[in-house]
Formats: structure tokens, C-alpha cells, sequence
């Protein structure tokens, strides 16, 4: 049995990590583990241009732990007015990484997401001439789409006519969470990349709505069937070059989770490369974390992986139940808060 595995630093390609406060309590557990993230730009306001992605990007790095290699990724929020010259300036100035769809009121802050997708489609085309990644909320949002199939019905209405139409434009369909979603990615590799949540692996509806309702694992995409998990799981550990890791990790003020009208996102940093060590040891195939984690995502966004490495131990620890906030009642729950936790990083 595998009590102990060495694998390159695994970077995060999808990733909330807010602002203020907030961005200083949560920072530090992504640096910790983790050499890049692509951080998502649903702040409010979003980070909408070059100059708002430039001084995000400096607010991050002043919220970084000291001597902390950890590089921010940026992206930018694209809305129905993005400016193609700006995002071609923010992406060569080296600014962002990529731009990000939120269709409009699909989740946290998305409302300024897109209402009109005819009037992205001279943005894509610059993206699709500059080679700069296209990042998607999959997810379409209509009163005659059922919650549980708004991805399987983002892949129908848009995303299979962008492959199309777009040949040349990478994309990456975030926090894969059904079985349509991962056949769909496999289909439309390398163009295509799927990101995959610890949260989707590891839970169903049946651990959030099964047993007394559990406001704090309602997440966009929503945590669907056993089938769906199941497919989720076999995907990341095939180790398959179009799959990789994204956390999703998405802190929010207690207060906001636990409400009559709750907000979705799961904190998930403090366990994230823990969970994923679990769900793959689960799987048998701790072989192909180091793919998973740390060679696909770069490849798909044509970087070179990281050089340093981490090491994770056999080592049962309970992790936090919450994270401490300065402000009035900021505190965020930690996922899996309280749980024994089975792997540790020992370095
Ligand atoms: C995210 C958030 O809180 O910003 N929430 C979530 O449920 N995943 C936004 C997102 O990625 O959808
Ligand atoms: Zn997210």
C-alpha cells in the first residue's frame, strides 16, 4: 500500500479567492500547496479590463505570505460590452491568462455575466487569432432548463456549435459535474479541457439534500447523481490529458451560506490536494495524480509545469471547521470542517 507519493507542485485552474479581508484570510492555504492558480475575476464589481485585472493582480501578491512563490493567474469577467482590443492588450501585456464566461445570473456575482451571445462572438474571434484560452461557466440558464441539466444543455445550445465555429479557440468547460459534461470534454479533445472539483467527486445530491438540508454544499454547478460522481471520479483518475484539477474553492461569509436564500460555493483550499489524494487512492490510481494535478492543466494552457515538488503522507489530521474573517461575522466554513482527513502534506 502507497502511505507516501512525491508528485510536481500542482497548480489550481480554477480558483476564488475574493478580495479584502477575505482574499488575506484564504490566500495562504492555496500558496501553501499550491505554484499557480487561475483566479476568477466574480468579484463586485468583476475585474472587467486590463486595468482592473492589473491592480487585483497587486492585491493579491500583497496578500501573499511572505517569500511565497505563488503565481496569480488573471482573468478577465467578459460581459456583453468587452472591448476586443483591451482583452488582446491584457493578453499580451501578460495581465490575463484568459477570459471568463459567467452567463448571466448562473452564480456568485454573475450579474453582469452575458445576456446576448451574439455580442461576444467578436471577442472569440480575437481569442480564437491570439491563441488566448476561452474559461466557461458551462452552464445555460433558462426558466425551460431543469437545474440538474443546465450543462448538458450549454453543451447543446452553445458549446457544440463554438467547437465548431471557433476551431481554433482553446477552451476549458470549469467544474465539470455530470457525465454529459466529461464524455462531452473527451469528445472535443484538445480543444477542449475539463477542470474537476473535489466536491463533485466526492459528493451526490443525496449527502446535500438526503439528509437534512445541508445549505453549505449548494454549489453552481449544483453536486449531482451517483452516476454523474461516478463518471467524474473515472475521468480524473484516467489521467487523460483533457482532465485537471480545479477547486472551485469559494469562501463566503457564514452568514451568506447559512440563509433563507443561500449562496453557492464550497470553501475548499485547506483540504483540496488532500481530497483529491483520497478520491484517487479510492480509485487505485494514486499513479496518476501527478498528471491529473500538475502536467495536464499546464499543457492545455501551454506552460511548463512546475519544477518544485510536494510530498503527501498517510497521516490522519482533523481539518479546521472555519476560517477566521476580520469584520463582523465574515467567518467561512471549510469543507469537510471537523472531518479526519486521511492524507497530509508532509513538506
Ligand atoms: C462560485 C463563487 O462563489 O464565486 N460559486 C460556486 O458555487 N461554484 C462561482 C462559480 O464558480 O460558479
Ligand atoms: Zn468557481
Amino acid at each position: 500500500m502507497t502511505t507516501r507519493i512525491t508528485i510536481r507542485k500542482p497548480d489550481d485552474w480554477h480558483l476564488h479567492v475574493r478580495d479584502g479581508e477575505m482574499l488575506k484570510a484564504v490566500l495562504p492555504f492555496t500558496a501553501k500547496h499550491f505554484g499557480r492558480a487561475i483566479l476568477m475575476p466574480n468579484l463586485v464589481p468583476p475585474v472587467r479590463t486590463c486595468a482592473d485585472g492589473k491592480a487585483y493582480r497587486e492585491r493579491v501578491i500583497a496578500a501573499l505570505p511572505r517569500g511565497s512563490t505563488f503565481k496569480p493567474l488573471m482573468t478577465c469577467y467578459l460581459t456583453d460590452d468587452t472591448d476586443p482590443d483591451d482583452v488582446e492588450r491584457g493578453f499580451r501585456d501578460g495581465v490575463f491568462t484568459g477570459v471568463k464566461l459567467y452567463p448571466a445570473h448562473a452564480t456568485t456575482n454573475s450579474a453582469y455575466g452575458v445576456t446576448d451571445y451574439n455580442k461576444i462572438t467578436r471577442v472569440l474571434e480575437r481569442m480564437e487569432k491570439i491563441g488566448m484560452p476561452f474559461l466557461m461557466h458551462g452552464e445555460y440558464v433558462a426558466t425551460d432548463v431543469d437545474i440538474f441539466d443546465r450543462e448538458k444543455v450549454f453543451i447543446e445550445r452553445l458549446l457544440s456549435k463554438w467547437i465548431r465555429q471557433f476551431p481554433g479557440l482553446r477552451m476549458i468547460l470549469e467544474h465539470l459535474s455530470s457525465k454529459e459534461g466529461v464524455d462531452f470534454v473527451k469528445s472535443a479533445a484538445p480543444q477542449l479541457g475539463g477542470t474537476i472539483t473535489p466536491y463533485h467527486m466526492m459528493l451526490t445530491r443525496n449527502d446535500w439534500l438526503g439528509h437534512g438540508l445541508k445549505p453549505y454544499m449548494y454549489v453552481m454547478p449544483v453536486i449531482k447523481t451517483e452516476r454523474d460522481r461516478l463518471a467524474l471520479r473515472r475521468a480524473a483518475a484516467s489521467g487523460e490529458a483533457c482532465y485537471f484539477l480545479g477547486t472551485d474553492s469559494a469562501p463566503h461569509p457564514y452568514a451568506k451560506k447559512v440563509s433563507v436564500s443561500g449562496i453557492p460555493g464550497m470553501f475548499n483550499a485547506p483540504v483540496a490536494i488532500e481530497t483529491y489524494a483520497q478520491v484517487f487512492e479510492e480509485e487505485g490510481a494514486l499513479d496518476k495524480l501527478e498528471a491529473f494535478a500538475s502536467l495536464n492543466g499546464p499543457k492545455h494552457y501551454r506552460m511548463p509545469p512546475n519544477e518544485e515538488t510536494i510530498t503527501l503522507e498517510k497521516t490522519p489530521w482533523t481539518a479546521p471547521e472555519e476560517v477566521k474573517v476580520p469584520g463582523p461575522d465574515q467567518r467561512a466554513l471549510i469543507y469537510r470542517g471537523g472531518e479526519t482527513i486521511s492524507w497530509k502534506v508532509v513538506n
